[in-house]
């Protein structure tokens, strides 16, 4: 049974006020907030395990080797993936954008193509243009309707022999918007391109099956999935993953080293080099468990009536706008009272202790698509509650009518 008020028991910061006020707390989107379970997680390494994995024969490291790696296999179960080797820990999602765009400078020629989308985020699209510059290829961008969807007509006219490597995030962090990447995997696989989806807005929500979708590199972070911040993963098919060569060099990633020559470790470790973030994976694999023990279908279930509630009470303010209309979307709401700036909204709503984000969101093309300098953005989380939204619709009509 899925109970909101006991999980909000699980998280201590819920029950603090800012400004006076209980807070409020609409960011998930940018970060989730840590349960108490993850909490405990990080104060037991740390009080008793803490050590080098990897490395050392006492009984300290060899505790914190095997709750790192078992972490990564609850990581690969999580996703489906075929093997524990094909998880690759990463700082989070930016840190495994660039080690797939580093991978593919050594493949991509001048002639070659890398299609990304209009909603991307900007470490979507920043990696791909260095990439570009590197190699002489060409970025082609995927282009979107004003409902914030991309144009899957326009995708498919874009594809062809050229394109090596096609990358969208599944669901928009600006708007909320799901990506139909079934869809746009399937039909990248036909060129014979690969296909890299960027998972950090929608593995809060849902429970990708990397198997299932047949996509050949999918990232995401820790924080945005009651985890901490600093530590991610990326998983790449086997196939992929031993073709490309690693991204940095240093200890752990290596078999053999001379100074004539270096011969690389075995996957995973290949692609991490030097200590990694041995407490932020251990508490990963803490935060998947806590996520699977409320189940996915009951948050995305929870979430979905959130996302209409508020869209409902929001609609209803004469002068507010939401950007993001696809019905095929998480629980996101981006918006903008005529007249006023997103930034003066957002100040006036944590003096009522409600946290949301204002600004293009890491997301400037769609600012520009819609010629807006940005956005209020409430990202609502399963610990959130219909309680909460009302205080967000209230806290937006006083912000209207002190800045009308
Ligand atoms: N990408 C994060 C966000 O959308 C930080 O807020």
């Amino acid at each position: 049974m899925f109970n909101v008020d006991k999980i909000r028991q699980d998280f201590p910061i819920l029950s603090r006020q800012v400004n006076g006020k209980p807070l409020v707390y609409f960011d998930n989107a940018a970060t989730s907030q840590t349960p108490q379970q993850v909490i405990d997680t990080i104060v037991d390494y740390y009080s008793n395990y803490n050590a080098n994995i990897h490395r050392g024969v006492h009984t300290l490291s060899q505790e914190a080797t095997d709750a790192y790696e078992q972490a990564r296999i609850k990581i690969q179960k999580h996703f489906n993936a075929k093997f524990s080797h094909e998880i690759i820990f990463t700082s989070g999602t930016t840190h495994g954008i660039n080690l797939i765009a580093n991978g593919f400078s050594s493949i991509l020629q001048p002639e070659d193509e890398i299609i990304v989308s209009a909603l991307e985020h900007h470490s979507n699209i920043v990696p791909w243009q260095m990439l570009c510059e590197r190699t002489g290829a060409q970025l082609k961008v995927i282009p979107m309707n004003t409902d914030g969807e991309l144009i899957m007509s326009e995708f498919e006219s874009l594809l062809s022999d050229k394109t090596k490597l096609v990358f969208v995030n599944h669901i928009s962090n600006a708007l909320g918007t799901i990506n139909p990447i079934e869809q746009i995997i399937a039909k990248a696989h036909a060129f014979g391109a690969a296909v890299l989806i960027d998972g950090a807005q929608s593995c809060p929500h849902i429970k990708p099956d990397v198997q299932a979708l047949n996509v050949d590199f999918y990232v995401t972070s820790a924080h945005k999935m009651c985890g901490p911040t600093g530590q991610g993963m990326l998983y790449g098919k086997e196939e992929w993953l031993k073709k490309l060569p690693p991204y940095q060099g240093g200890g752990e990633m290596i078999a053999e080293v001379t100074f004539e020559k270096t011969t690389y470790a075995d996957l995973p470790h290949k692609f991490e080099a030097g200590t990694p973030n041995i407490c932020g994976g251990i508490a990963f694999g803490a935060a998947i468990d806590y996520m699977n023990a409320i189940g996915f279908d009951n948050i995305s279930a929870y979430e979905h009536q959130l996302l209409t509630y508020a869209t409902q009470q929001l609609s209803v303010i004469e002068g507010l706008k939401i950007y993001g209309t696809s019905p095929q979307k998480t629980s996101v709401i981006s918006f903008n009272l005529e007249g006023i700036h997103p930034y003066d909204v957002g100040t006036i709503l944590d003096k009522l202790g409600i946290a949301v984000r204002t600004g293009h969101h890491c997301a400037q093309p769609i600012m520009n698509f819609y010629n807006i300098p940005g956005t209020v953005r409430a990202s609502f989380a399963f610990y959130n509650t219909k309680a909460e939204i009302d205080s967000l619709v209230e806290g937006v009509k006083k912000a209207k009518m002190m800045l009308s």
